[in-house]
C-alpha cells in the first residue's frame, strides 16, 4: 500500500489516487498567510499611526528611536524580525506553508515536483533549526505586549478601559496560548527523557510538559487566531490613531 503510493507521488507533480478537494486545505492558506504578508509589510513600512492614548501597535512594540535619532527607518523594522523569525520557523507554519507556497508537497500522497529530498540539512532551510532560540524572544516580546496590554488600561494616569484595552489584551492572551503550544517549548520541558521520576525536578517537568502538552494540541488554531489578532490589534491602533474610528470607553 505504501509503496504504491510512493510509485504514485513519483508519477508527477499533483498526481494522486485521492478522490478528494485536496487543494482546498491550501487555498485558504495562501490567502491569509498571503493577504497578512501584505498587510503586515505595508505596516511595517509606513512609520507612522502606530500609537494612540495608551495604546500601542504590537507591530511596534518595543517601540525603538520613534525620533529617528539613529534610525532614519520605520521602527517597526528593527523588532520585526524576532516574532516573524518565530511565526516562519514555527513546526506547523513550515507544514502550511511549504504546501501552500511551495507545493512540497501539495498535499498528503499528492505528487510534488521535485523528487531529491534533503530535509531542512541545506541552507536556506536548515535556518528553520533556529526555532528554539526565537521562541525565547518570542517570550521575551510577550513581556513587552503583557506590559501595553496593561498600560492600554491607563487614561491619563487613571484606571479606564476602552474598547483599544480589550483589544490589546485579547491579542496578548491568544499570543501566549499560541507560545506556551509551541513544540519546542513542549520538547523543553520533556524532551528526551523516558522516565520524570529518575531527574531532577521531575514531577514539575511532568506536569509543564502535560500542561503544554494540552495546549500543543491545540497549536494550530491558536497559530490561527493570534495571527488574526495580532493583525486586528495593529488595524485598530492605526484606525483609532489616524481618525478613522474614534476609541470607545467602555468605563
Ligand atoms: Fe509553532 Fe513553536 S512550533 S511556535
Amino acid at each position: 500500500m505504501a509503496e504504491a503510493r510512493v510509485a504514485q507521488e513519483r508519477r508527477g507533480f499533483g498526481a494522486t489516487g485521492r478522490r478528494d478537494a485536496w487543494w482546498v486545505e491550501i487555498a485558504p492558506v495562501v490567502i491569509v498567510l498571503g493577504l497578512f504578508g501584505v498587510y503586515a509589510t505595508l505596516r511595517a513600512l509606513e512609520g507612522a499611526h502606530y500609537e494612540w492614548g495608551p495604546y500601542i501597535s504590537p507591530f511596534y512594540s518595543p517601540l525603538i528611536d520613534p525620533e529617528h535619532r539613529w534610525w532614519p527607518f520605520s521602527p517597526a523594522l528593527l523588532i520585526l524580525g524576532g516574532p516573524l523569525g518565530f511565526r516562519v520557523t514555527c513546526y506547523y507554519y513550515r507544514k502550511a506553508y511549504y504546501r501552500a507556497f511551495f507545493l512540497d508537497p501539495p498535499a498528503c500522497s499528492v505528487g510534488e515536483a521535485r523528487h531529491g529530498y534533503r530535509g531542512e540539512t541545506k541552507l536556506p532551510f536548515i535556518l528553520q533549526n533556529l526555532h528554539r532560540y526565537f521562541l525565547y524572544l518570542a517570550v521575551v516580546f510577550l513581556g513587552f505586549l503583557a506590559y501595553d496590554a496593561v498600560r492600554s488600561f491607563s487614561f491619563d494616569g487613571r484606571f479606564g478601559i476602552g474598547v483599544g484595552s480589550l483589544v490589546l489584551t485579547a491579542n496578548v492572551v491568544l499570543l501566549a496560548l499560541y507560545t506556551l503550544s509551541c513544540h519546542s517549548l513542549r520538547h523543553l520541558a520533556g524532551g528526551a527523557l523516558d522516565c520524570f521520576s529518575c531527574t531532577a525536578f521531575g514531577r514539575t517537568r511532568g506536569k509543564a510538559w502535560r500542561g503544554l502538552t494540552a495546549l500543543n494540541e491545540r497549536h494550530m488554531p491558536f497559530a490561527w487566531m493570534s495571527l488574526f489578532s495580532v493583525g486586528l490589534a495593529d488595524l485598530y491602533v492605526r484606525s483609532v490613531a489616524c481618525g478613522l474610528i474614534r476609541d470607545l470607553r467602555i468605563l
